[in-house]
């Protein structure tokens, strides 16, 4: 039997518990709501082109920077905050570069002067704009294709590609859709699954 007298002391408790709980449990909340309005470079560290310690990762902006001979405020200000458009064409050109596994002046000579390969990167560029990927739907690292990359080293190859462009792959391919068939396309893989008897 518990007395009124402990009864009441009991809630006390309960409730002293409750209340510390709770600021337990609120704190890292309201700390994690602030972080995100005030921290503002989310950029920091984010990107995958900066690889290695601080000093690596400063090694790679100086290089970069210089390289296509401009200032840091070309692409970005001081806090990471505010990014130019050239800033933000710079983060699709890393994501290519990691892709690529290769620098800027894998193609870059400067900002304007390309190297050799200009016109298959711009190739590149505009088939993966037309077909909705990113260079890592095909490209797996330096020298290193994914299974879907060896799949358009074939169609590359058989449909002239290079001379013909993009164009032709949206016979059997949706636009955008990053290769998904088509009701041709379907036809096409259904005639060929019936050929190899599958
Ligand atoms: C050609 C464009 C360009 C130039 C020039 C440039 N930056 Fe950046 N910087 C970027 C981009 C893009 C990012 C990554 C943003 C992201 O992906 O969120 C970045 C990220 C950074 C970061 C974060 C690094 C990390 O590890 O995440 C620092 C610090 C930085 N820049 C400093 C500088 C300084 C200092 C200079 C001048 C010496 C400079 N940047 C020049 C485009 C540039
Ligand atoms: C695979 C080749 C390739 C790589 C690697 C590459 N770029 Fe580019 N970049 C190009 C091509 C081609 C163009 C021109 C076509 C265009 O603007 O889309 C270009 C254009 C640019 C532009 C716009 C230039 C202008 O006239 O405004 C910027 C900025 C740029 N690159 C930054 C970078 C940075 C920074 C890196 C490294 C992190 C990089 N690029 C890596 C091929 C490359
Ligand atoms: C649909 C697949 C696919 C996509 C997407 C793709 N590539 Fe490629 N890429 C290839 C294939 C296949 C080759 C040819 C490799 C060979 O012939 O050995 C190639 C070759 C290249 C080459 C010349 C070879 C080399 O390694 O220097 C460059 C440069 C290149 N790609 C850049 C890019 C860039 C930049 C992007 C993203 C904007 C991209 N690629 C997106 C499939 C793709
Ligand atoms: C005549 C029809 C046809 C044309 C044109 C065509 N393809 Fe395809 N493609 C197919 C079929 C069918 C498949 C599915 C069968 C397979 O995966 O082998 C396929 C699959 C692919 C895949 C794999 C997609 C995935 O998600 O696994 C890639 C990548 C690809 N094609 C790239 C290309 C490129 C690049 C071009 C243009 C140069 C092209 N194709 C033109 C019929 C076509």
């Amino acid at each position: 039997m518990v007395k009124p007298f402990q009864k009441k002391y009991l809630i006390l408790c309960g409730l002293a518990v409750f209340g510390t709980l709770c600021l337990f449990l609120r704190n890292p909340i309201v700390s994690y709501a602030e972080k995100t309005e005030t921290t503002t470079p989310s950029a920091i560290y984010s990107n995958p082109y900066f690889r290695g310690t601080k000093e690596e990762r400063e090694a790679i902006i100086q290089r970069m920077t210089s390289l296509l001979g401009v200032d840091c405020n070309f692409c970005h200000n001081d806090d990471l905050t505010v990014f130019t458009e050239a800033g933000e064409k710079s983060k699709e050109m890393m994501n290519a570069s990691v892709a690529l596994g290769v620098e800027c002046d894998y193609c870059h000579i400067d900002l304007k002067n390309f190297r050799e390969n200009e016109q298959q990167a711009r190739n590149m560029f505009e088939l993966s704009e037309t077909m909705g990927t990113e260079c890592n739907f095909c490209h797996a690292g330096k020298d290193k294709l994914t299974t879907r990359g060896e799949k358009s080293k074939t169609a590359f190859v058989t449909r002239e590609w290079v001379t013909k462009g993009t164009r032709q792959c949206l016979m059997c391919h949706i636009e955008k859709k990053q290769f998904a068939l088509n009701y041709y396309g379907w036809q096409v893989l259904n005639t060929v699954k019936g050929l190899k008897g599958m």
